[in-house]
C-alpha cells in the first residue's frame, strides 16, 4: 500500500539516526495514530507529500556543529508554521529546531546520559498548567545543549543540573524535548507524548487494524485489473501467510499460491501447514514435492554459502515452473507477485555519523533465498511493507489465522539444511534432526515457554561420540539445542532454562530418537555467533 492512500491523519518521524527512532513510531501506532518515519534529510517535497499533520524530529548521534550533520531541507519550518503542521523536537531534534531558528546550542557543561530528575517550572502545553512544580524521571542521551533559545520560545522543564529538558513555542507549535519519552526509562513518556498528540496537536485516533485492512483490500482490488492473475509463494511463515490471506480476500481464487516441500522442512510441516492454509484459511495453494530435486543438488555439499545459494537457485527454477504451468493453464501470463516485506526491511534510516553513507538499507539481502525469475516480469504486491511485525499478527488475528500459527517462531528459508551442519544428505541426519526438534518444541510448549522464546530449534552435529545405553557401547550422534531471546533477531541471547527442563529433554531425546546419545546446549548470545548454526 502507498502511504499517501492511508486515510487516517499522519505523524510523521524525520529519523537523524537514533537507535529510538523506530520505537517512537511503534509507541504512537500502539496509541492507535498512523505514524511513519522517513530520512531525516528527506526533500521537502517527500515530505509535503505525504500531507502529516505533525513532524516529528528524531534523536541521533551527531552534533549540529559538525559539518555535514543531517538537517531537515530549506523551506521546511515555513511549510509546517504557514500548514499549521504541530513540530517536536527529541534530543538532536530539539537542537536542530533550536539552531535552525536563530538560538544557539552549545557543548555542555555537564554532558547528560543516563536517568535523570527533571522538573518542570512553568505552565506548559506539554505537560500541562497543572503540573508546574512536579518532577519525573526521564532518559537522556545529550553532549549538547540549548543554550540561547530562539525568539517566541521559552524553557517549561529542567534537568536536576539546570539543563534545557523542555522548551516550547506555542503560538508556532514548535516544541522541543531533551530527553527520549518513547522509552520506558522515562515512565511517564508515553503520558507527555500522549498529551502532546491529543491535547496539543489534536489528531484523531483513527489507524485500527479493521481500517488497514479494509484499506488494503481495496488497494490491491483496483491495482490488480478483473481478468489478471497473481502469484504467491507461501514458506509457511506468518509474513507470506498473511499477505497471501490478504489478497486472496481481495481477488479471491485469481490468488495462486505455491508451497515447495524441498526436504528441508520440520517434522510433519507439510502436513501441518498445508492443513491451515486449506481447512483455516481456504487459500489456493498447491504443493509441489521437490524433495529429490533439492537433495540430489545438495548431495555431498558442506559448505554453507554453498547451500544457501543451491537451494535459493533451486527454488527460483520450482517458482519459474510452477508459473509457467500457471500460464498454460489459464493462457496467459500471471501478472503480479505477491511478497510479504515487512516495514522495516524498507525503512530509510539517517546513517550513522562517519559512515560515508547517504542512506542506510536494512534489507537482510542474505536471507532473501527466493528473489525473482526475472524473465517473467512480474509487478509486486507488497500489501504489509507499512506494518511491523507485532501489526502484521494483529492483522493476521483478523483474518482469522489462527493464533498459534501466528506466534510461531521464525523459520530460515534454507530450512534444516543449515541447521545440519555439514552434508544435509549424510545417513539420517534430517530425519533425527526432525526428532529432535519435535521433542525439543513440544517441551517448550508443555513448559509454557514458547512464547517468551523468539526462536528455538536443534542441530545436527556430524561428529559421533561414544555411549552407554541398554548395556551396549554406543558410538552415536551429538545434537545441540538452541533457544534465543531478541527483538529482531540482529542480536540475540541465550535463554536461560531450568536445569530440570533440560535435563528431561535430554532425556527424551536420548530415549526416543535413534542414533543420539548426546545432547548439549548452545550458550552463546549474537554476536559472536549467529543464530543459526550455518
Ligand atoms: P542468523 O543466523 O543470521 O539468523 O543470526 C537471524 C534470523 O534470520 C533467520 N535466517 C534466515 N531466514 N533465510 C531466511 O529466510 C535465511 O537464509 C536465513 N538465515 C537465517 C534465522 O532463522 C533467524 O531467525
Amino acid at each position: 500500500m502507498d502511504p499517501k492512500e492511508v486515510k487516517s491523519e499522519l505523524v510523521l518521524i524525520l529519523d537523524y539516526g537514533s537507535q529510538y527512532t523506530h520505537l517512537i513510531t511503534r509507541r504512537i501506532r500502539s496509541l492507535s495514530v498512523f505514524s511513519l518515519c522517513i530520512s531525516g534529510t528527506s526533500s521537502l517535497s517527500a515530505i509535503t507529500a505525504l500531507n502529516p499533520s505533525v513532524v516529528i524530529l528524531s534523536g541521533g548521534p551527531h552534533s549540529v556543529h559538525t559539518p555535514d550533520s543531517p538537517s531537515f531541507p530549506d523551506g521546511f519550518l515555513d511549510w509546517a508554521q504557514s500548514n499549521g503542521v504541530v513540530l517536536l523536537g527529541i534530543c538532536y531534534g530539539l537542537q536542530l529546531l533550536v539552531q535552525r531558528l536563530g538560538g544557539e546550542v552549545r557543548v555542555g557543561h555537564t554532558q547528560e546520559y543516563g536517568r535523570m530528575e527533571i522538573h518542570v517550572d512553568k505552565p506548559s502545553d506539554l505537560f500541562g498548567n497543572d503540573r508546574v512544580g512536579s518532577k519525573q524521571v526521564v532518559w537522556m542521551s545529550h553532549g549538547d545543549e540549548a543554550a540561547v533559545l530562539p525568539p517566541g520560545f521559552q524553557v517549561v522543564a529542567r534537568s536536576q543540573q539546570g539543563a534545557v529538558a523542555a522548551i516550547e513555542n506555542p503560538s508556532r507549535k514548535f516544541y522541543g524535548l531533551q530527553y527520549h519519552p518513547e522509552v520506558t526509562h522515562t515512565p511517564e513518556g508515553m503520558e507527555t507524548l500522549k498529551r502532546f498528540l491529543f491535547d496539543v496537536c489534536k489528531v484523531a485516533t483513527e489507524w485500527k487494524m479493521e481500517d488497514v485492512m479494509e484499506e488494503e483490500i481495496k488497494v490491491i482490488k483496483e491495482t490488480v485489473g478483473p481478468d489478471e492473475h497473481v502469484i504467491c509463494a507461501l514458506s509457511g511463515g506468518v509474513d507470506s501467510t498473511v499477505a497471501a490471506t490478504l489478497v486472496h480476500k481481495a481477488i479471491g481464487d485469481r490468488l495462486h499460491c505455491v508451497f515447495v516441500d524441498n526436504g528441508l522442512l520440520r517434522y510433519k510441516e507439510r502436513e501441518r501447514v498445508m492443513g491451515t492454509f486449506k481447512k483455516d484459511l481456504h487459500l489456493p495453494v498447491v504443493c509441489v514435492d521437490a524433495v529429490d530435486q533439492f537433495l540430489s543438488k545438495l548431495k555431498g555439499v558442506t559448505d554453507p554459502e554453498m547451500k544457501r545459494k543451491i537451494i535459493g537457485k533451486e527454488f527460483i527454477c520450482i517458482f519459474d515452473a510452477f508459473a509457467h504451468e500457471l500460464e498454460q493453464k489459464l493462457g496467459k501470463k500471471p501478472s503480479y507477485l505477491v511478497q510479504g516485506t515487512l516495514y522495516p526491511d524498507v525503512i530509510e534510516s539517517c546513517p550513522p555519523p562517519g559512515s560515508g553513507r547517504t542512506h542506510s538499507h536494512t534489507i537482510k539481502s542474505h536471507h532473501n533465498v527466493g528473489g525473482l525469475p526475472k524473465d517473467m516480469k512480474l509487478k509486486l504486491i507488497e500489501p504489509l511493507k507499512l506494518l511491523f511485525k507485532d501489526e502484521v499478527r494483529q492483522l493476521g488475528k483478523i483474518l482469522n489465522v489462527p493464533e498459534g500459527f501466528l506466534k510461531r517462531h521464525p523459520f530460515p528459508g534454507p530450512g534444516l539444511a543449515v541447521r545440519v551442519l555439514g552434508d544435509v544428505t549424510e545417513g539420517d541426519a534430517l530425519e533425527i534432526l526432525r526428532q529432535v526438534d519435535e521433542i525439543f518444541i513440544q517441551s517448550i510448549k508443555d513448559a509454557g515457554l514458547y512464547d517468551e522464546i523468539w526462536q528455538a530449534f536443534a542441530v545436527f552435529l556430524p561428529i559421533r561420540s561414544v555411549g552407554v545405553q541398554g548395556d551396549q557401547r554406543t558410538h552415536s550422534h551429538v545434537v545441540a539445542l538452541r533457544a534465543v531471546t531478541s527483538q529482531d533477531g540482529m542480536t540475540a541471547d541465550w535463554y536461560y532454562f531450568e536445569h530440570k527442563f533440560l535435563d528431561d529433554v535430554a532425556r527424551k531425546i536420548c530415549n526416543g530418537v535413534r542414533g543420539v546419545n548426546r545432547v548439549v546446549q548452545d550458550i552463546t548470545s549474537k554476536p559472536p555467533s549467529t543464530i543459526e548454526w550455518e
